[in-house]
């Protein structure tokens, strides 16, 4: 294992012999891509004819008003093709994929994004693709699955474990294991063995980089604060990195309360009680796990960030206090979404409306003349039913049957 596999104490690479070969391509497929200017260039063209990149920085003016305090700005990724930064990653493996001469792809997803953004990727390709989702994803994301399967992907429900977001890792891995000759598991964060935590969020840099040019266009200099949520970590990672050498700017990541950071039922890692070091899924961080290092049940309202681990660039930064981390509760969530759907027509993710309820907890407490930035990772539509469900919208549920019954005639 190269020493450059960790980042303090945490990352590595702990494979199935099986694997190693086709480490080792990656690997260096990723060095050379990285060392040739070309290939940025290349992925630059793709996202700005495919992807809508850049993605603008938008002005919340109504939210800066409401709060009083810094200016809101919102990074909005959400106007990726696919509708969240997953494209971001996705697209650059691909790249990747084709340079190794592969032709068929393997993921796992949680919310579906990444899912959805792998198929949409194979199918312009013309690879072969397989998704794995746990099965309580599959029923939750159902819009994504429909998608997903009429680009042509299989999708394959997983029914082991919590039948979320880490046994679909899991099942994404046996398949690696026994296709490892033709296949190339596009994974969605910036976990796993290496080189996929740094690899991933090297994509995912291409938010960051756009960020810091446009806040000094529109603000004139950098934000005070940045907010992203954290499941995997590749979109915290993604707009951490613009910012990451200027110590003056505050990077809060936003994990996953659940129904409250003591009751059990959440998906914090990196602050709380509940995590502990360990290895599994070929790295090393922080896992909620207990004491055998038996992984625990997580919740989240927000199915990508229902997730045992994180990356172990973040554990690293936590542990140096280079971000701080908090969490928001399911129902924190749920007002901070009502809140800017109202306010300025702008429909976040769950995932992302984390974010949003730390930066709207701090914003009034800083001046007029700082900015913060939230990272906008996805929009909200594929959460419709989730959201309507927790609204109690009746003309939703009256539309869900009727609409139903009437395609059954
Ligand atoms: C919209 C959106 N935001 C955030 C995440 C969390 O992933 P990450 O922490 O890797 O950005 C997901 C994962 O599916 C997502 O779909």
């Amino acid at each position: 294992m190269e020493n450059s596999d960790f980042f303090g104490n945490w990352g590595g690479s702990f494979i199935p012999e099986i694997l190693h070969q086709t480490f080792e391509q990656l690997r260096d497929e990723y060095k050379k891509a990285k060392n040739d200017p070309d290939f940025w260039q290349e992925y630059l063209h793709l996202m700005s004819t495919y992807s809508c990149r850049p993605t603008p920085l938008t002005y919340a003016e109504n939210l800066t008003r409401h709060f009083g305090g810094a200016k809101i700005y919102i990074k909005r990724e959400d106007l990726n093709h696919t509708g969240a930064h997953k494209a971001n990653n996705v697209m650059g493996q691909g790249l990747l994929v084709k340079r190794m001469g592969k032709k068929r792809v393997i993921a796992e997803t949680g919310a579906g994004q990444h899912g959805m953004a792998t198929a949409t990727m194979a199918a312009k390709f013309g690879f072969d693709c397989t998704i794995y989702m746990g099965e309580v994803d599959v029923r939750r994301q159902r819009p994504n699955v429909f998608w997903m399967e009429k680009m042509g992907a299989t999708v394959v429900p997983v029914l082991d474990g919590s039948r979320t977001l880490k046994d679909a890792i899991n099942e994404a891995f046996r398949d690696w294991v026994s296709n490892v000759d033709t296949t190339h598991y596009v994974f969605g964060t910036a976990c796993g063995p290496a080189p996929y935590p740094e690899m991933v969020s090297w994509f995912q840099s291409i938010i960051g980089s756009e960020a810091v040019r446009q806040i000094k266009e529109q603000h004139g200099k950098p934000p005070a604060k940045v907010y992203a949520c954290v499941g995997g970590g590749s979109n915290a990672m993604g707009i951490f990195q613009g910012f990451m050498d200027n110590s003056a700017v505050e990077l809060v990541g936003v994990e996953a309360g659940g129904k409250g950071i003591d009751s059990g039922q959440h998906a914090s890692r990196l602050c709380g009680n509940d995590a502990s070091p360990g290895v599994a899924q070929g790295y090393k961080t922080m896992f909620l796990q207990n004491s055998d290092g038996q992984m625990l049940e997580t919740h989240s309202v927000a199915a990508g960030l229902d997730y045992v681990g994180v990356s172990p660039i973040l554990s690293d930064l936590a542990e140096k206090k280079r971000v701080r981390f908090e969490s928001a509760t399911d129902v924190e969530v749920m007002e901070a979404l009502d809140l800017t759907m109202k306010m300025e027509g702008i429909i976040p993710a769950l995932e992302s409306a984390h974010g949003f309820v730390q930066a709207f907890k701090e914003a009034p407490h800083l001046s007029p003349d700082d900015a913060v930035i939230i990272n906008q990772s996805g929009r909200g539509d594929k959460d419709i039913f989730t959201i309507a469900h927790a609204f109690n919208d009746p003309s939703w549920k009256e539309f869900i049957i009727t609409t139903g019954k009437e395609y059954d005639k």
